[in-house]
């Protein structure tokens, strides 16, 4: 199976966006992903919504949305409302967690759960059934350009016999640090959705290494 690219706009060149975002509709991209951070669940702060809603304005590919914010349940309409595809919140910052989950497919978003490195896969398995994407982190979020944490495979491992366990349709979404180096051993271990902020945008021809990364399998 082809991976899916979630090219990260973290990374793009906020003063011509629109170049950036043209870039990734005509390459081999599948989705943009789109960082959203609040400066309190992560030390450091993104864009919000009239990033988002200009970004939706020209994208012609799915918005993945991942919210690194405290207490996300106050704007999930306001999400939907900026044409996120998919919504991802993190499990540490969500006391009610389905009822999160739940709010977000009533909003006719497809939804995922991100977790940290230092989160057991298996905190998952009462709602793996019920989401989408499951969003691993594989450095701690806040900042593109970090360097992956190795551990990220044997809990890619994990998950995927977690999803098999339950019947799930999750998709496993790597993000944090991939790269033409480790992108093939992530999806052998049993990704599907690679997220690339630095390995894109800071390469000479980004079109080209989202080809490349699309390549793999
Ligand atoms: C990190 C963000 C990532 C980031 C990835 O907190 O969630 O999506 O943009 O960037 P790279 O690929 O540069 O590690
Ligand atoms: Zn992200």
């Amino acid at each position: 199976m082809k991976p899916i690219i979630a090219p990260s706009i973290l990374s793009a060149d906020f003063s011509n966006l629109a170049k950036d975002i043209e870039m990734i509709n005509n390459s081999e991209a599948d989705w943009f992903h789109v960082d959203v951070m609040d400066g309190i669940f992560v030390p450091n702060i993104s864009f919000g919504f009239p990033v988002i809603n200009a970004i939706h304005q020209h994208a012609k590919k799915p918005l993945d949305v991942h919210l690194m914010i405290v207490d996300p349940d106050r704007f999930l309409a306001k999400f939907a409302e900026s044409g996120a595809d998919s919504l991802s919140v993190h499990y540490e910052a969500c006391t009610h967690l389905h009822r999160t989950i739940q709010g977000i497919k009533a909003l006719g978003m497809k939804a995922g759960v991100a977790i940290n490195p230092h989160t057991s896969v298996q905190l998952l398995e009462n709602v793996i059934a019920d989401i989408d994407l499951v969003c691993l982190m594989s450095v701690n979020p806040g900042f593109g350009g970090q360097k992956f944490i190795e551990n990220t495979y044997s809990k890619i491992s994990s998950l995927k016999d977690l999803i098999l366990q339950r019947n799930s349709s999750a998709k496993i979404e790597i993000d944090g640090g991939v790269d033409l180096k480790n992108a093939a051993k992530l999806l052998h271990t049993g990704a599907d959705v690679l997220v690339a902020g630095n390995t894109v945008f800071n390469s000479d021809n980004p079109s080209l290494t989202i080809s490349l990364l699309k390549a793999l399998s």
